[in-house]
């Protein structure tokens, strides 16, 4: 049986250990002296700003009896909360800061282990790479998603439909009476997006990674079996201590290709591109955009989930949620890397019980809701890293055009002149918002889904091809071409395209040309004049020195461990006294 990490706190008879068993009991835990028993650090990132993670408080209780029935000594943490809807410029912002945060926590106290409660977009990569990065056992738990409201007699779509909806109301199609009475149906509980947004494609891509227990990424906020999820979560967590099941023996290359095709086969979120490069880039493995694309090759999009689809997860969660997303890609998933069960991600196969919401939900790789891949990543001179699209949800008779740019250099200018009737624009232009990447603003904010002129909208164009280095919201939609890198604040070539250059995309040839001579683009280059920070002092400042870029993750260059070396092994304790 291994030694405890935490016993280099606990054992011994000097006033040093018994001040620490002292305060681990006034915590409310449990410890003797010679007795051995595991410490989890349950790390919960619920907070009352951000109502996708309240299902989390209750969870934490959960898993605490599951630690403590299993023998071990369970220790709730709170982390930082990371809420999309009210962070600005963008929860995105935080991700790196949450993952210094959990990796220290981690280090600093007697923890042998960790079960993460984690829901919104951030917080499920944000603590993953702590968690990774510290290399402690590790459990993941989401919060699941949130009850679907009813508008009209339909369901709604978290931000789906609400993006559908402000159209209607920009184009004129619904009045302010009708934009208000969406308002208020819109809330509806406490939970991740009920679409396959960043936050259900995170917990999907974690679950294939490895990380939580079969069947949990999908589960509905809650509901009896997210509870018994997370009581089964804080048993395990002590097995896994006890088998020494860190995550540098979960995490391989193929580990990071089976969770890119169960993205590509939800079609879900272009956010977890670059979540998925920077949980790579912890454990020392390079998994880019394009490495993202080639794992979809003969993937096709089987769930039909919205933006892609037309359902919700609760639809997926009940047809059997990854497990059954994983019998039906059937071979595509590699047997070799283990996951916390201590098995194979394929062990969890399991067919659909009702071949009735089977039909519905999860489709078969012959009979798709869109053909595949779902997402793609483009590169060439105008994106000599790369850009990704959501190929899945734009036009396809807009893979291959050629238009004329118009640009945007910021959020309200591009707000502004979207909404001008009077705008000079048609629909084949080529729409262009730079310096938004990681680190303009700075932290990369969605606002990739570039608005359709108002003109435009009015005409009826739905989609036209648009392109920046910001994100887009895991719920959006249309022919947006996003994460160019390099981005715009470092003199990348989207910051010298000007109005009226010819722009080339070509999906399926993986083509994002500038039509710009070099002379030209070299000229322009010589005249480019950086950005002059507004940030001089704290973390804005600290993360724009340090951020990569999005195709490497948006990581900070200090915590990826991309040479052998640089990854990081928590030391058993530094300094007793
Ligand atoms: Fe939090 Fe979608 S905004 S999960």
């Amino acid at each position: 049986m291994n030694t405890l990490r935490s016993s280099a706190w606990f054992d011994g008879d000097d006033e040093v250990a018994l001040a620490h068993r002292v305060a681990v009991r006034m915590g409310g835990g449990e410890i003797e002296q010679g007795v051995r028993r595991p410490i989890v650090a349950v790390i919960d990132t619920s907070s009352d700003a951000n109502p996708c993670n309240l299902p989390l408080r209750e969870l934490a209780e959960h898993v605490r009896r599951g630690v403590t029935d299993a023998g071990g000594t369970a220790m709730v943490m709170p982390a930082m909360s990371l809420g999309e809807d009210l962070m600005k410029p963008s929860a995105m912002l935080y991700r790196n800061l949450l993952s210094m945060e959990v990796e220290e926590l981690l280090r600093a106290n007697p923890i042998d282990g960790v079960v993460l409660l984690t829901n919104c977009d951030k917080t499920t990569p944000g603590a993953l790479m702590g968690a990774i990065s510290a290399d402690l056992p590790t459990i993941q738990i989401v919060g699941g998603n949130r009850p679907a409201p009813v508008f009209d007699g339909r369901e709604i779509g978290t931000g789906t439909d609400l993006w559908r909806e402000m159209d209607r109301y920009r184009s004129g199609e619904i009045d302010n009476a009708e934009w208000r009475r969406f308002e208020a149906c819109y809330a509806c509980g406490s939970g991740s997006c009920n679409t396959a947004g960043t936050a259900s494609s995170m917990a999907m891509v974690v679950e294939a990674l490895g990380f939580t227990l079969p069947g949990a990424a999908t589960v509905q906020a809650s509901q009896d079996p997210s509870r018994e999820l997370s009581y089964q979560s804080g048993r395990r967590i002590i097995g896994m201590i006890e088998e020494a099941l860190t995550p540098s023996r979960i995490l391989t290359p193929a580990s990071f290709r089976n969770a890119a095709r169960i993205l590509q086969s939800v079609g879900g979120s272009t956010n977890a591109v670059i979540h998925l490069a920077a949980l790579a880039g912890r454990a020392g493995i390079v998994f880019g955009p394009s490495d993202v694309s080639a794992a979809g090759d003969g993937i096709p999009v089987i769930a039909d989930v919205q933006p892609c689809g037309s359902g919700l997860m609760r639809e997926l969660d009940r047809a059997g949620g990854v497990p059954s997303l994983v019998f039906e890609l059937g071979d595509a998933i590699e047997a070799e890397p283990l996951t916390c069960t201590g098995h194979p991600l394929a062990a969890s196969a399991r067919a659909p019980l009702d071949d009735n919401l089977r039909t519905r939900a999860i489709r078969t790789l012959s009979d798709p809701v869109v053909g595949g891949p779902a997402i793609r990543s483009v590169s060439g001179t105008l994106a000599p890293g790369t850009a990704v699209l959501k190929a899945a949800a734009s036009d396809p008779r807009l893979w291959k055009h050629r238009g004329p740019a118009l640009v945007f250099h910021g959020y309200d200018e591009m707000r502004e002149r979207t909404q001008d009737l009077d705008l000079d624009v048609t629909a084949d232009h080529v729409l262009v918002l730079s310096g938004s990447g990681p680190v303009g603003v700075p932290g990369m904010p969605e606002w990739g889904m570039i608005p359709i002129p108002r003109r435009l909208l009015e005409e009826g164009v739905t989609d036209m091809v648009r392109i920046s280095d910001a994100r887009m919201s895991g719920t959006s939609f249309g022919t947006v071409f996003l994460h160019v890198s390099p981005e715009g604040a470092v003199g990348g070539p989207i910051s010298l395209v000007r109005d009226g250059d010819m722009i080339t995309v070509d999906v399926e040839a993986g083509i994002l040309d500038l039509d710009v001579s070099a002379e030209e683009l070299d000229r322009r280059r010589r005249e480019w004049v950086a950005p002059v920070s507004q940030h001089v002092r704290g973390w804005p400042m600290l993360y724009q020195q340090h951020v990569e870029q999005a195709d490497r993750g948006a990581d900070l260059d200090f915590l990826t461990a991309r040479e052998p070396g640089q990854r990081r092994r928590i030391e058993p304790v530094i300094g007793r006294s």
